[in-house]
């Protein structure tokens, strides 16, 4: 099993929690790195995080559980977050989300059988400028079209292939 955080990265936590008066705070930035090291975060980095930041194992899942761009399960390389707040939504966001769907073969919450894609809906990016807008990782797309979104999903794509 691949390891959930390297020691290099564990002693720089252990380090950071005993200097400060409330470790809670290194939480997210904990379950980020491990979500980055290892794909998503199991019980296995919920108890990690715990034990490293001397919290309770239910502090660090009510963090987990409440930030969507936290997974607690398996996703794909490429985690795509659409939009379904109203200014996306009033902009044509429904229909990218259906052509995401379509073209990808996938409901919300499925990844792609190549491991590449997972599609997830989520609320507003805060970029209601460009919408309807997507992130994927942490870059943000948008306004977007279809022939948009195939450009994207193809780059990708290519990237792999690389
Ligand atoms: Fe979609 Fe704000 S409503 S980015």
């Amino acid at each position: 099993m691949t390891e959930l955080l390297s020691s290099h990265q564990l002693d720089h936590f252990r380090t950071k929690a005993s200097a400060i008066d409330h470790p809670h705070e290194l939480i997210v930035d904990l379950l980020r790195a491990i979500q980055s090291h290892y794909g998503w975060v199991p019980d296995a980095g919920i108890e990690l995080a715990a034990t490293t930041l001397g919290v309770l194992p239910v502090e660090v899942e009510e963090v987990a559980t409440f930030y969507d761009k936290i997974f607690r399960q398996p996703v794909g390389k490429h985690v795509i977050h659409v939009c379904d707040s109203i200014c996306c939504w009033s902009t044509g966001g429904e229909e990218i989300a259906a052509h995401l769907q379509q073209v990808l073969g996938l409901d919300f919450g499925e990844t792609t059988t190549d491991g590449l894609f997972t599609l997830l809906p989520t609320c507003c990016l805060g970029a209601c400028g460009e919408a309807p807008a997507m992130m994927v990782g942490l870059t943000t797309y948008g306004p977007l079209t279809r022939e948009r979104v195939d450009q994207i999903l193809a780059e990708l794509r290519a990237e792999e292939s690389r």
